[in-house]
Parts: structure tokens; sequence; C-alpha cells
């Protein structure tokens, strides 16, 4: 049976206040937290490094879903597990190569994730599919939260949902991006099973209310 479940990304959370955002998070209900990491290359912005998780470790006991927008990720896996990343996803684009950079994702005693962009064909992860815990669907193109939600990616869901069922795999897929209360519906009965919501939840004027409001949308 394919769980449901809700990972606020801290994108766009009040650093100043980070353990009272994840502490609020955890409360409204939230599964995992994700981290959106970024190193100034493979994306055009510069986000979070392992001392984040290590903060956000401090503050909750939920997975913390570590998202890596990074070039050479075989670089940064390491640092990330060290820090007590639960999981850890690399783009599939920025693999060079992919199947080295799963298993040392799994050795280091992590889930193991893989990420596409939105001009990224669901076909790619066909060899890959059964070696991962979970495929991360971008609706935007990576680099900042508040982005619209591309709608073409819930066609991307299906099909990956349905290569997923026909293998018998009961795999995470998740979406990441431009999700709301008004889409998050439509995300779900396309076959995605993980919801990552930034700024629905963190820009919004009491993050533990908006946390639970999309955690019964998962029920
Ligand atoms: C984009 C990030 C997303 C983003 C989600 O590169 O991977 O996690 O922060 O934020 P919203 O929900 O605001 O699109
Ligand atoms: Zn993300």
């Amino acid at each position: 049976m394919i769980q449901n479940k809700l990972a606020p990304s801290i994108l766009n959370c009040d650093f100043s206040k980070l353990g009272e955002e994840v502490g609020a998070v955890t409360r409204g209900g939230a599964d995992w937290v994700h981290l959106d990491v970024m190193d100034g290359h493979f994306v055009p912005n510069l986000t979070i490094g392992p001392v984040i998780v290590e903060a956000v470790k401090q503050h909750t006991s939920l997975l913390t879903d570590c998202h890596l927008m990074v070039k050479e990720p075989e670089k940064m896996v390491p640092w990330f597990a060290k820090a007590g990343a639960g999981s850890i996803t690399v783009h599939q684009e920025a693999a060079t190569e992919i199947m080295s950079l799963l298993k040392l994702i799994k050795s280091l005693g992590c889930r193991v994730g893989v990420s596409i962009n939105p001009d990224t064909s669901v076909d790619v992860l066909d060899g890959i599919l059964a070696d991962v815990d979970l495929i991360l669907l971008m609706s935007v193109y990576p680099g900042f939260g508040g982005q619209k939600f591309i709608p073409h990616s819930l066609e991307k869901a299906r099909l990956l949902r349905t290569k997923c069922n026909a293998m018998g795999l009961e795999t995470d897929i998740q979406m990441d991006g431009g999700i709301s209360l008004h889409n998050a519906r439509d995300v779900l009965d396309a076959g995605v099973n993980v919801i990552v919501v930034g700024s629905a939840i963190f820009k919004s004027p009491d993050v533990m209310q908006a946390t639970s409001a999309f955690k019964a949308l998962l029920a």
C-alpha cells in the first residue's frame, strides 16, 4: 500500500527562526522535511549546506529529504549523509555514472532518489526504476520557490506510475514546485504520493495550520 506524504520545503521559510518553522510543520503533521540544496552551477541559486541538515534535525525527528540540485553530486552526497540526511535525491541530468551514484547513496544508509527536470522524459528512468526508492518529478524549472506549476507534469506522473505498476514497484513518486491547495488533488490523482510544498506553507500566515490543511488533503 503506497502512502501519501507531505514534504514541506524550507526553501522559503524564515531562516531567522528555522527551529520554530520546522517545529510548526512537524506539529502540523508533515511527514518529511524537504531541503533544496543548490550550488549556483546546476541551478542559478545558492542555498542549503549540510550544516542546515544538522540544524533541522535538532528541531524534528522527521526524515530529512535532501534534494541535491548540484553538479558533481558524487562529491556532496557523503557530506549530506554524514549530516544525517534520511533521503538523498540527485538529478539524472547532473549524474555521469548514475548507477554508481545510486549505490553510493545506498551504501551510506540513505534512501535513494532521482529527480528529473520538466524537459526530461520519464523514459530516461527506465533502467534505474528498480534501484531507487523515490523519483522526484520537477513541476517547475529548479532554482526558486514560488513559481507556477507546469501542467504537463501531471502526464509525466501518470506515465511513471503506470511504468512502476507494470514492474510491480511501489516507488515513491514525488512532485516538487508550484503545488497549492488548488492543484494538490490533481497531483495526487495523477499517481504522485509525495508532495513537496514550499511557499504555499511557509508564506502563509500560519505555517502549522497550512501544513494541517495539506495533510488533510492527503488522507
Ligand atoms: C525548486 C525547489 C522546490 C521549491 C518548492 O527548485 O526544488 O522545492 O522550493 O517551492 P514552491 O512550492 O514555492 O514552488
Ligand atoms: Zn526540491
